[in-house]
């Protein structure tokens, strides 16, 4: 049972309050997220990296929604430009009833309190010359959060939650390990009370002892504060592990959404089969023949035409060429972006 924790306070006073459990928080419509390629003298707009392209998606408050697909899929460049890290090319974003692909700048700040991001690398991602009580401090200064002597309290309390002691926030990043660092970066996510994160492979910079312990301060946080979190991640046993639902993407688009179990066990989709049949299966009551993908996801400055994995679906036919599948309902709560029924 996810019980929500927020304490109202000051600095929420701008923004609504949020929906209920299991209400709409997050939709995102048509996002897209082009990176233009400029050449020739004039520096013209020559090609374009499609690196995401008209994706569509709701999420509920409290739910946690697994995204997973092959490196260069376009996961990490989709939180971002979700999270506006990225200026979208087109769709919407709407947070909680407000698109905030539209909002100013100053506007946005406001929103950056609900929305945060945990990122891959605890090593870039926190600043070496300041110490965790600077790190932490600095998010809760830019929101004007616990100002004077309580914000130190703040950080203690933070510190502890996250399972590092409240006394070594004097000191720097170097002096973590790997996983006390991301443990640092967990905490600065948290410091601003959002209702939304996106993690973006939160533990695959870490050793494999210690990815499990930080998946499961992860879940035991989501659960107490009932965060609504966005989980990339390439480890489709461990998006199974703490994923309500799962979003599969090749070459910038929606290949599948799925409950996770569902997806894991009736996959409709030729890459969800073949990306299932590539990883280690921990329940041996499922016998899989293991698909091997010929060739590397093509280009995302020219993706193919129809359905972007034709070029490598053993399925396709001819037809897969001339039209692009849309997201379409399969059964409920299950969506493909397939145009046969006749396969899986
Ligand atoms: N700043 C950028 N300029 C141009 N192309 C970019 C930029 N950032 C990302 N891309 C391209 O966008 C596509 C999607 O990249 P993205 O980093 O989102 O993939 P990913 O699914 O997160 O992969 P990985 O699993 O390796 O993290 C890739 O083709 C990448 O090269
Ligand atoms: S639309 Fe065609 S190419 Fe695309 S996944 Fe389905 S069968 Fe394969
Ligand atoms: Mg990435």
């Amino acid at each position: 049972m996810t019980v929500a924790t927020r304490t109202p306070d000051v600095a929420h006073k701008n923004l609504k309050a949020l929906p209920a459990m299991g209400e709409t928080l997050l939709e995102v419509n048509k996002l897209q997220k082009f990176f233009p390629i400029r050449g020739g003298l004039l520096s013209r707009v020559v090609a374009n990296v499609q690196a995401v392209d008209r994706v569509t998606f709701k999420l509920k408050r409290g739910e946690v929604v697994g995204v997973v697909g092959e490196s260069g899929s376009g996961k990490t460049v989709m939180g971002r430009t979700i999270l506006r890290l990225l200026e979208p090319t087109g769709g919407e974003v709407i947070f909680n009833g407000t698109d905030i692909t539209k909002l100013s700048k100053n506007d946005l700040r406001d929103y950056r309190r609900e929305m945060q991001v945990i990122f891959q690398d605890p090593f870039a991602s926190l600043n070496p010359r300041m110490t965790v009580s600077e790190i932490i401090g600095e998010a809760l200064q830019i929101h004007n959060l616990h100002p004077g002597k309580g914000r130190v309290d703040r950080i203690a309390e933070l510190l502890t939650k996250v399972g590092l002691r409240p006394e070594n926030m004097g000191r720097y990043p170097h002096e973590f390990s790997g996983g006390q660092r991301q443990r640092i970066g967990i905490a600065r996510a948290l410091a601003v009370d959002p209702a939304f994160i996106v993690a973006d492979e939160p533990t695959s910079a870490l050793d494999v002892s210690i990815q499990a312990q930080v998946v499961n301060l992860l879940q035991d946080l989501q659960e107490e504060l009932g965060l609504t979190v966005l989980f990339i991640a390439h480890d489709l046993a461990v998006v199974e592990y703490i994923c309500d639902r799962i979003i599969v993407m090749y070459l910038g688009k929606i290949m599948e959404i799925a409950p996770s179990r569902e997806l894991n066990r009736n996959p409709k989709h030729p890459y969800t089969e073949a990306l299932l049949s590539a990883a280690p299966i921990p329940d041996p009551s499922i016998k899989r023949q293991r698909i091997i993908l010929e060739g590397d996801i093509p280009s995302p400055i020219n993706p193919p035409s129809g359905c972007v994995f034709r070029t490598r679906c053993r399925y396709a036919i001819a037809e897969c060429a001339q039209v692009e599948p849309e997201l379409r309902e399969v059964s409920p709560g299950h969506f493909k972006a397939c145009i046969r029924d006749d396969i899986l």
